[in-house]
């Protein structure tokens, strides 16, 4: 006992602790309750894992003890809550020696990452925001791979989620995926958002069952490429989802399936607004994140979506007054021949800018003509990819805030359609999937009027040098207060131009959004910028793709923060600061 007691905490005798019912000790970076009951001495963190409320203040009854703030319930002997609300309050080992009680405030912890992984799955499933984020505050301290929580949250919302791949999945690998942009303090916050959606959209929902795949001797591509785009094309997604679950499981190449997923969604004009090739794209980056070994499970969630929704050939705003559909079928006819002709040439083209000019003016035909003509002139499809969003980054640049409010929302999904498509034509490059480029690009004509008039960009600096931490400062002051749009934008614009590097205000404007009640837009449009800017870095046109992101925030900001709020009681109780104020 002598060893043990080196390490251990002396609570008293058991006698005094029978006669008092409970005492408090600290030691260890704790401050634990030790409770006499029933015969039995038990300890346990005196902050309630709740909202910090002291326990030693709670009942014991039955061997349960009572938190008096919330009202939650621990079993005393583990610490094991009955209301999941509250978490399990952490418990430590006690023994008595000679008549003297001590605690052991140190155990040994054989597996944070497995503890915190199984409260992270429970909490998904009852939708407990605080312990999400406690489970993502947990797995970050105990060092896990960001890929243990993103794993966890793929699998939940690929399985509980009847309608398929949806927003919050998307949000989910979003983050993941901007986790190295932001300060590393800010990145548990963001997985922390991203899974608390994926538990909104999908906690209590039934589960999905895969379909088996086929006991079929066919093997060739091509053959589960045109099966493929014939079911999605009849909405039969039974039949599509086999299929691809089919190739998937014979070892179809990844680029090989995402071309067959590619093609099927770009078979007609413009599916949803973007958003099915949005998900696709997305899907995809989440298995960069994961490994293919995840395709059959990830990708078919995307079907059903993939058949069900609308098209936009089915719209009036395609056919009145301009017949943009039917401009768009004959240009995408042109299209093949004008990419035989620009093969022996093919990334040769380097006219950007002149491409985005025309985009952005108020001639769909000439639009659609000089697409076609760029590729004959030997445009990739990553090009024409990049020209297109680009032209859509201007848009919201140039929007100006004499419109609706919730035409900021109209162009932004112009811009993370165009965004979407660009980093699928680079991860698997076709002529069907470079149809999409003129759908997406006489999206950017319809949304015309929303420059109109237009809002002057900010001018570059004509000479730097800047203080960059000030400006970081002042950019997340500023959005503090309702519509600094134009304010944002000059920082932004100052910090690039005034040689200030990038990372540093990318981290603050990923910090902006992750403060805010932040939705499936807000993730979009940071993801999106942040890879747009990546194509860009250090030209004007970096600059632009980042003040038109600040412009979209500083619109949408301040917002209660509610969920920052929650995130950081967790921090809170993850560092064990104190959280109930004895003042009352
Ligand atoms: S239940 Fe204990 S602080 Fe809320």
């Amino acid at each position: 006992m002598a060893t043990a007691t080196q390490a251990h905490i002396r609570v008293g005798t058991l006698e005094e602790l029978k006669a008092r019912g409970c005492t408090v000790v600290t030691g260890g970076g704790h401050t634990i309750a030790v409770f006499a009951h029933d015969g039995k001495v038990y300890a346990v963190d005196n902050r309630c894992p709740h909202m910090g409320f002291p326990l030693d203040r709670g009942t014991v009854k039955d061997g349960i003890l009572t938190c008096h703030w919330h009202h939650a319930r621990f079993d005393l002997s583990s610490g094991g809550t009955f209301d999941p609300f509250a978490d399990d309050v952490r418990s430590f080992p006690v023994s008595v020696s000679d008549g003297e009680v001590w605690v052991n405030p140190s155990p040994p912890e054989s597996d944070p990452i497995g503890r915190w992984s199984k409260r992270l799955e429970d909490a998904l499933e009852d939708n407990i925001r605080l312990v999400i984020a406690k489970s993502a505050l947990g797995l970050d301290a105990a060092r896990a791979d960001y890929r243990v929580p993103l794993g966890i949250g793929a699998r939940f919302g690929t399985t509980y989620s009847a309608a398929g791949w949806g927003q919050a999945m998307t949000m989910l690998t979003c983050s993941a995926s901007m986790l190295p942009y932001l300060e590393v303090e800010d990145r548990p916050l963001a997985m922390y958002q991203g899974l608390l959606h994926v538990a909104r959209d999908n906690a209590g929902m039934p589960p999905r069952f895969l379909l088996d795949p086929l006991p079929t001797g066919e093997t060739r591509p091509e053959v589960f490429k045109l099966w493929f785009r014939n079911f999605i094309d009849v909405r039969d997604s039974d039949g599509a989802e086999r299929c691809l679950r089919t190739a998937i499981e014979i070892g179809i190449p990844e680029q090989t399936v995402a071309d067959m997923i590619f093609a099927a969604i770009t078979d007609h004009i413009y599916v949803d607004g973007g958003h099915t090739l949005d998900f696709a794209n997305k899907a995809f980056e989440l298995l960069d994140h994961l490994g293919w070994e995840h395709a059959g499970q990830i990708l078919t969630s995307l079907v059903q979506g993939m058949a069900g929704v609308r098209r936009s050939e089915e719209l009036s705003s395609w056919r009145n007054p301009i017949d943009i559909s039917s401009m768009v079928w004959r240009a995408r006819e042109a299209l093949g021949a004008a990419y035989a002709e620009g093969a022996s040439r093919r990334g040769d083209w380097d006219d950007e800018d002149a491409l985005a000019g025309i985009i952005l003016e108020d001639d769909p035909a000439a639009t659609l003509d000089a697409m076609v003509e760029a590729v004959r002139r030997g445009a990739s499809e990553a090009q024409l990819g990049s020209a297109v969003a680009y032209a859509a980054f201007m848009r919201m640049a140039r929007f100006h805030t004499s419109n609706e409010f919730n035409d900021w929302d109209t162009l932004h999904n112009t811009l993370t359609a165009a965004n979407a498509l660009h980093q699928a034509l680079k991860r698997a490059p076709s002529l069907e999937l470079l149809r999409a480029t003129l759908d997406t690009a006489m999206s950017v004509y319809l949304d015309r009027f929303l420059n109109m008039p237009a809002q002057r960009t900010p001018a570059p600096l004509a000479n730097g040098a800047v203080d960059g931490e000030a400006l970081r400062s002042r950019l997340l002051d500023g959005m503090n207060v309702q519509q600094q749009v134009e304010p944002s934008a000059k920082v932004v614009s100052d910090y690039i131009s005034g040689g200030a590097t990038p990372e540093g205000i990318i981290a603050s404007l990923g910090h902006a959004m992750l403060r805010e009640e932040s939705g499936f837009h807000m993730f979009q449009i940071v993801d999106a910028a942040i890879k747009q800017h990546e194509e860009r870095r250090g030209t004007n046109a970096g600059r632009i793709v980042l003040v038109a992101l600040s412009r979209f925030l500083a619109a949408h900001a301040p917002t209660s923060r509610a969920v920052q709020q929650t995130f950081n009681i967790a921090l809170r109780l993850h560092r064990g600061e104190a959280l109930y104020d004895e003042r009352g």
